[in-house]
């Protein structure tokens, strides 16, 4: 168990009946990805991410005191009764019950929604998890365990991970670090930390993050059964070295606002997810036609204008397309234009980093 997570509260001190908390919390993009992991959502090696302005869940968490030693949750997801959704959260409970030790004494009742549509692709596992550990940090605060600022989010970070890995870097705004690494001071493989603004040049602060969603709806396979398709892949320990390589090259390219090694590095490192999953075993593709398409349409409109235009790819199909706010004009012509006949429904989601 991790000693500094243990929580300060006694039996004794749930002495609140009932009341409710809320907290809003954005969804991430990874520039190094987190791919593969160990036990207790121990990550294989070093990621980094801005945290998204626009896409964000919301959730209120009303508690009630009970008498019954089991977890009760019940979830409302967009206003609407969801059963489907609580055995995630009961298992969520059931990793963290060592750590929060409220969990049995009262009946939890979650309202969330997000800000995107729900069939969009985007992963809400991160902005919701994220979101559900700032809310139980909260009631532990409220309970009398008066954590200061600092302690409340990194503990966030600490419960969020265990919910779902990334999670743990949307809770906190800017660029995100996670994974212990010699390399970067206060790197942790329990928790996310931000990445000091001041080795940050003001360029990536300014970015736009416009997503593509070439394919809305359930992707064929999980981030879970991806990342366990790591284990015994053959170029697994040569991936996670190279990511903490990555990382480790990226940390004078983002003092010094070299937008092209930038983009460079965040499009192999793009790229050589999606080549891990067409190498495992089985293998899959997230990828679709239409991603493919829209990639080939952006490397040719980069030779042409010379625009400061990259993108990155989460696990599935949809393109991340990241440019600085100076280049924004032109760029987001050329995506109404070209890139948006791309998308399924001709949708896209307009975002920004948040610092
Ligand atoms: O947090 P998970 O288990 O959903 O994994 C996320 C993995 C990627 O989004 C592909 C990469 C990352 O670092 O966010």
């Amino acid at each position: 168990m991790e000693q500094q997570f243990i929580s300060n509260l006694s039996t004794t001190s749930f002495s609140i009946e009932e009341g409710s908390v809320n907290a809003k919390s954005p969804s991430n993009i990874a520039l190094v990805k987190y791919w593969g992991k160990k036990k207790n959502q121990i990550p294989t090696n070093s990621s980094i991410s801005y945290t998204l302005t626009n896409s964000y869940t919301e959730t209120e968490l009303k508690f009630k005191k009970k008498q019954s030693d089991n977890f009760e949750v019940e979830v409302y997801f967009e206003g609407e009764k969801k059963d489907s959704f609580s055995p995630k959260i009961i298992t969520f409970f059931e990793r963290i019950i060592d750590y929060v030790p409220f969990l049995k004494a009262y009946k939890f009742t979650v309202h969330t929604h997000n800000s995107f549509p729900h069939s969009s692709g985007i992963a809400s596992s991160a902005s919701g998890m994220s979101a559900l550990a700032l809310c139980l940090v909260q009631i532990e605060n409220n309970l009398g365990a008066n954590l200061s600022e600092e302690e409340s989010l990194k503990k966030a970070s600490f419960l969020a991970r265990l919910g779902s890995g990334s999670a743990c870097r949307s809770v906190f705004k800017g660029l995100i670090e996670w994974g212990e690494n010699n390399f970067i001071k206060g790197s942790s493989d329990l928790y996310g930390t931000k990445y000091p603004d001041t080795e940050i040049h003001e360029v990536f602060k300014t970015f736009h993050d416009t997503i593509l969603l070439i394919h809305e709806g359930q992707k064929s396979v999980s981030s879970t059964v991806g990342h366990n398709l790591m284990n015994n892949h053959p170029y697994a320990e040569r991936r996670f070295v190279e990511a903490n390589e990555n990382l480790e090259k990226l940390i004078p390219i983002l003092k010094n606002g070299d937008v092209k090694a930038f983009g460079e590095l965040i499009e192999h490192e793009a790229l050589t997810l999606h080549a891990m999953m067409m190498m495992s075993n089985p293998a899959f593709i997230l990828m679709k036609p239409n991603t493919v398409a829209a990639l080939e349409k952006l490397w040719e409109y980069r030779n042409e204008t010379d625009r400061q235009l990259y993108f990155t790819l989460d696990a599935g199909a949809n393109i991340h397309l990241l440019y600085p706010a100076s280049d924004a004009l032109e760029i987001e012509i050329f995506i109404e234009k070209e890139l948006k006949a791309f998308c399924q429904n001709g949708n896209y989601i307009k975002d920004k980093v948040n610092f």
